[in-house]
């Protein structure tokens, strides 16, 4: 079997590389679909999601590398020449879908894993690659746009191989060239003579370009990511959020998830020379993302956001030993319990950072009663709270 490709024909690695990046995709992107499709409405169904999501996310990742590895055998091979060169239309046409195929190769699993690495997805990636991705912070704002990136992108991988098979069996079944057989059986073919245009590639490229345009650019404007200012409080101790990040962890079939509340709005009134003051904190429940899960998270089960919309944390701010802490009451799906944050504070130029955690336990609030042990869903639910905020002139009066 010779390995290197000619301009006649595809050599066994170059084939080799074909098929299994194909059958990868494929695999990956029927999986995608069947588990954005599956009930979560009982933890058995839940943990079939888990698992069709954590499958099509390790394939999808496997696919991944070995695109890289199919395109650095690629660069270093001649590519065969088209066997009809002279139809130019019909050469431009396979040639824009093939360089599309490619970009799908990249774009797929890396807007994937961004998602993923963006927001703890909920369904873990199985094997030795991790959960994160050195660069990618952990934004709600990151994720949905990559999640619009890959959702997007599927449809064009969905067009590019629907046309490119067609093509593939249009050169089998009514040209009955050997297009298909250079592919399967590395026959040699055609007169090898074809210059590549820069066309094609650079209709790929565009199409990507819009992929990502039309992702990205028009939810930035409304896209949920930080949370909305407090309305002003006549006061002089008032700050207002700047940017913040309400999240929470949770062990899930082992492994830790996070999610993130994208609507939430923070009162506080809070005076630093006494370091005593008050705050409140109201959660749009809905604004929750929890990865392919979400919707289930919010449903009667588990937060039930439907019957009670808004969480509301009020505490007293206080400090005990150099320790400072909000200590107050989370009124979450009915139920009221008492709650203490610890936090830290720090003051650089007029604006506060805070940051503080603290540990709930599910149960207490009625949550995932169905989930009566650890297995599913861990019974600790860690809080974390990270926002700057600005002592407000305006309030003052
Ligand atoms: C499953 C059905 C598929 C069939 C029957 C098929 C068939 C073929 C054939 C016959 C060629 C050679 C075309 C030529 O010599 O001009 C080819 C090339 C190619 N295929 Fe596929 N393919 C399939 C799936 C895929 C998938 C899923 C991808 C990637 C997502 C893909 C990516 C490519 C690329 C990038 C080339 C161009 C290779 C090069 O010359 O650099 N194919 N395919
Ligand atoms: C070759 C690679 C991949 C392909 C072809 C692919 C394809 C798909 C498809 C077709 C869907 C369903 C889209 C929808 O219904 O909107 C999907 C969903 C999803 N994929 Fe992938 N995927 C790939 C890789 C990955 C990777 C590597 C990850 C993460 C590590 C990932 C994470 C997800 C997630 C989280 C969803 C659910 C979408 C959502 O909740 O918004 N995918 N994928």
């Amino acid at each position: 079997m010779p390995l290197a490709s000619t301009p006649r024909s595809y050599g066994g690695p170059a084939r080799l590389f074909h098929w299994l990046t194909a059958l990868l995709i494929v695999t990956a992107a029927a999986l995608g679909l069947c588990a954005t499709g599956l009930p979560t409405g009982s933890p058995e169904q839940v943990a079939a999601a888990v698992t069709a999501f954590s499958a099509h996310k390790t394939i999808g990742v496997a696919a991944f590398f070995v695109a890289l590895a199919r395109i650095l055998w690629a660069v270093t091979q001649p590519r065969p020449a088209p066997l009809h060169p002279a139809r130019r239309l019909e050469t431009l046409a396979a040639e824009t879908v093939h360089w599309a195929l490619y970009g799908a190769m990249l774009v797929m699993p890396l807007s994937g894993w961004v998602k993923h690495a963006a927001q703890a997805g909920f369904a873990p990636i199985w094997g030795p690659f991790g959960q994160g991705l050195p660069f990618v912070p952990q934004s709600a704002a990151l994720a949905q746009a990559a999640g619009a990136v890959h959702g997007l992108a599927a449809w064009v991988l969905g067009a590019a191989v629907a046309l490119h098979v067609a093509g593939a069996l249009k050169h089998a079944l009514i040209d009955r060239d050997a297009t298909l057989a250079r592919m399967t059986h590395g026959l040699a073919a055609g007169s090898g003579a074809h210059r590549a245009g820069r066309a094609a590639p650079a209709l790929a490229l565009s199409i990507w370009a819009g992929v990502m345009g039309v992702a990205v650019l028009p939810g930035a404007a409304t896209r949920p990511g930080t949370p909305t200012a407090p309305a002003p409080v006549a006061s002089a101790d008032i700050w207002q959020v700047q940017e913040g990040r309400l999240s929470f962890t949770v062990r899930q079939m082992g492994a830790e998830v996070t999610g993130s509340f994208a609507d939430w709005q923070a009162q506080i009134d809070y005076t630093p020379e006494t370091r005593a003051g008050q705050v409140t904190v109201d959660i749009a429940l809905a604004s929750l993302g929890l990865g392919a899960v979400t919707a289930q998270a919010l449903g009667p089960e588990f937060l039930d956001a439907a019957s009670h919309p808004t969480a509301r944390f009020s505490a007293a701010i206080g400090e005990t030993d150099g320790q400072l802490a909000a200590t107050g009451r989370l009124e979450l799906r009915g139920a009221t319990m008492p709650v203490t944050l610890p936090f830290t504070l720090e003051m650089v130029d007029g604006t506060a950072r805070m940051t503080g955690t603290t540990t709930l336990d599910r149960r207490d609030f009625g949550i995932g009663a169905g989930y009566g042990d650890e297995a599913t869903v861990g019974f600790d639910v860690r809080v974390d709270v990270a926002l700057t905020a600005t002592r407000s002139s305006t309030t003052n009066n």
